[in-house]
């Protein structure tokens, strides 16, 4: 049965970036069928159904390219000793940080987490996201990381959301290895990595930071995964420079992110790799971090830039990708259309699933937002405003909202 969906205005996002002031979209069950002017829609299609968009903008389902949706608890005494002056590096050296949240989600159940989480999933797509990463790492043992997957699994299943997983078993070292971190990678490398696959985990992920693991950790580590024949993705630069951009570029990672601290070498060496490079604002803000991303040397040197709400307990506690997009504009300086492709088509290529994901063209999945905005130049500008109005994946409306 086919669809249209017309009297709207379309940024498709797609590689020519092709905009439609009076467009229509044409899916066929999950897939596009055809996209373009109304004026141009093909004689024969015939369509059975008829929805009426009234003018509004659509765009691709917005992709959240990194969260950590899945936890346990919340960190707020921690953040009220960061805005009394205590910084997140001294909190993590002290037992707390990432590793308060590990207690809370080794003592969580699977339902528990799905629980905890749902409503967190909930409000991104509330907001016209339809595709979502979600890492394990706070559980640094391998039952609890196995519980956190399948935990991300059970909200996709529960969900009108794709849900991309990534293995963050590096993300702080465990107490059972302390002062053994080499052992501990060692583990991950030797013993789960080659039973954590058959959870169809989609990426292997680590925090490359001094308070967390060495860019030598983070090779060996990659090295493993990229044999098995898994992406890898990293986080890097984040508080410091420990050349982590380095080991992601050498591996052909599919995202870096973080990546304040990242030089003009590291920013070319992620365009050669033609790694993505994801700017979290949310965490750049909660921590009250000065160093900003070399914006200018990653447009200079090519490197695709996604935006991601970082959802987190720590750094980033919320979950709102329109936010995280506001503040990519006015605190990194990103422009509106690269706020777009950051939430879309970039994002989308951070998961590798931008052949079927993160555009709007022939034989792609139907999966759009309609938004209640007179300008593309909306997004990014509302600052805790939601102004998207109906949400349609896998060519279904799943959402629809007075705006
Ligand atoms: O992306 N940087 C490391 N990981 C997260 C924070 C996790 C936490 O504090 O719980 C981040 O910001
Ligand atoms: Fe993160």
């Amino acid at each position: 049965m086919l669809t249209l969906w017309r009297h709207c205005r379309i940024a498709t996002c797609d590689e020519q970036s092709r905009v439609f002031e009076r467009g229509a979209i044409v899916t066929r069950g999950a897939a596009i069928e055809w996209v373009g002017d109304e004026a141009d829609l093909p004689a024969g299609l015939r369509t059975e159904h008829v929805i009426e968009l009234a003018g509004r903008w659509l765009t691709p389902g917005l992709v959240d390219c990194h969260t950590h949706l899945v936890f346990a608890g919340q960190r707020a005494a921690e953040f009220a000793r960061r805005t009394a002056g205590t910084s997140y590096a001294e909190i993590a050296r002290e037992g707390g940080g990432i590793l308060g949240t590990v207690r809370a989600t080794r003592a969580a159940s699977e339902e528990g987490l799905v629980e905890q989480s749902r409503p967190r999933l909930q409000s991104l797509l509330a907001e016209g996201v339809t595709t979502v990463e979600i890492k394990s790492g706070y559980g640094l043992e391998f039952d609890t990381e196995a519980r956190m997957l399948r935990a991300a699994r059970r909200l996709e299943a529960t969900n009108p959301v794709t849900v991309s997983t990534s293995l963050l078993a590096a993300h702080a070292l465990p107490p059972e290895f302390a002062g053994r971190a080499d052992d501990y990678i060692g583990t991950i490398c030797e013993d789960w990595l080659p039973r954590l696959a058959g959870l169809r985990i989609d990426a292997v992920d680590a925090y490359c930071e001094d308070i967390a693991f060495s860019a030598a950790q983070c090779d060996r580590l990659f090295t493993v995964a990229r044999a098995l024949g898994l992406n890898v993705r990293l986080h890097a630069e984040q508080l410091s420079n420990v050349g982590g951009s380095q080991v992601a570029a050498r591996h052909g990672a599919l995202s870096c992110d973080h990546l304040e601290y990242a030089t003009d070498a590291d920013a070319r060496a992620l365009a050669r790799a033609g790694t993505v490079a994801v700017m979290l604002p949310v965490a750049f803000y909660m921590l009250a971090e000065r160093q900003l991303p070399p914006i200018e040397a990653l447009r200079r040197h090519g490197v695709p830039l996604a935006v991601a709400s970082d959802c987190n307990p720590g750094s980033a506690p919320g979950a709102s990708l329109l936010l995280a997009m506001n503040m990519a504009r006015r605190l990194f300086g990103l422009t509106s259309a690269e706020v777009l492709l950051g939430v879309t088509r970039h994002a989308a290529r951070a998961l590798a699933v931008h052949e079927r994901r993160g555009s709007l063209a022939a034989g792609r999945a139907a999966d759009f937002a309609a938004w209640s905005i007179d300008s593309l130049d909306e997004l990014g500008y509302w600052c805790g405003f939601n102004p998207c109005s109906l949400v349609a994946k896998n060519g279904s409306i799943v959402l629809e909202r007075d705006v």
